[in-house]
């Protein structure tokens, strides 16, 4: 009877689709290329919501696939699918962000990179003192990223998304560069990965008035090993504020493209 059950509680699993077979989860767990996700909604995805409300389009550039795993809020492993920051940003409804276009695009220009791991961390409406040193984001990020390595794998890249909420007064507009330098810095070091690749994204529009000063320090930016994508001709969807579900995948695919072209795989 027990024996049945069991046997029964294996097929159901063997018949879930986002199932990963013990093989499977050996070949990622020792070599996962793994990438952190961080900011504020635009990297968290907030491509196909219209009034609170995801209409659960999810373009082929989108799709999960059976090596592109995501660490769960449970620190967990799992088959990745949309919209991956659901549990990290849930006071939110989430859509579609860059993150499973940039998987995607990864794997198919780089097929022998195995299998990858996304750590989403990002949180809507944060401003970057939100993420400073000791902060429960940034606190959260690094415990995330620390025990996704735990599995086996090799950190390749932080993917940085955020400054609208700094956009807001000119204070925070005037320290924005400082505040993101020792973000990177900090990072860095905690994570020991002095020359870790990160691949920020400079704003275009925003709701605050110093847009300008903020894409002066994302653009200004002088660390090793940042690349910076910019957002500018990216649509915003129908609430003027996030990036639609097709500029969210173009985003992803520029962000695929900056790291395959730095060519610099690893953190060290
Ligand atoms: C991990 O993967 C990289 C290429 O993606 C390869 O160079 C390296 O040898 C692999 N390491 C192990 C332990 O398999
Ligand atoms: C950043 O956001 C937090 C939370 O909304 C807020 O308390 C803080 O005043 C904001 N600005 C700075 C510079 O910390
Ligand atoms: C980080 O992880 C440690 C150990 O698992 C835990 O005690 C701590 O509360 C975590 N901190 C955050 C901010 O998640
Ligand atoms: C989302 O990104 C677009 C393009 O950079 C920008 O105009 C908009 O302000 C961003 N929204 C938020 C909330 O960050």
């Amino acid at each position: 009877m027990e024996k049945m059950l069991l046997s029964y509680i294996f097929l159901i699993l063997l018949a879930h689709p986002f199932y990963v077979s013990p093989a499977d989860t050996t070949t990622s767990n020792g070599n996962k290329s793994i990438f952190i996700l961080a900011g504020q909604s635009n990297m968290s995805g907030r491509g196909g919501v219209v009034n609170n409300i995801f209409d659960w389009y999810i373009p082929p550039e989108c799709q999960s696939d059976s090596s592109i795993l995501r660490l769960t809020k449970g620190l967990s492993w799992e088959v990745a699918k949309e919209p991956i920051h659901q549990d990290i940003d849930y006071y939110a409804i989430c859509g579609i962000g860059p993150g499973m276009s940039f998987a995607n695009s990864i794997l198919k220009n780089d097929p022998k990179i195995g299998v990858i791991g996304l750590v989403p961390c990002a949180i809507g409406f944060t401003n970057i003192s939100q993420w400073s040193r000791g902060s429960l984001y940034y606190n959260e990020m690094l415990n995330r990223t620390l025990i996704a390595l735990e599995g086996g794998g090799t950190l390749r890249a932080l993917l940085w998304y955020q400054g609208e909420s700094d956009t807001l007064n000119v204070e925070d507009a005037e320290l924005y560069e400082s505040r993101l330098q020792k973000f990177f810095t900090d990072v860095r070091n905690d994570l020991d990965a002095p020359y870790l690749p990160i691949i920020q994204v400079a704003l275009t529009t925003t709701l605050g008035p110093y847009k300008e000063i903020i894409r002066q320090a994302q653009l200004g930016i002088q660390l090793q090993n940042v690349k910076t994508v910019d957002a500018n001709g990216l649509k915003v969807g129908p609430d003027y504020v996030h990036l639609s579900t097709p500029a969210e995948v173009q985003l992803g695919q520029m962000l695929a493209n900056a790291f395959l072209e730095s060519g610099s795989y690893t953190a060290h």
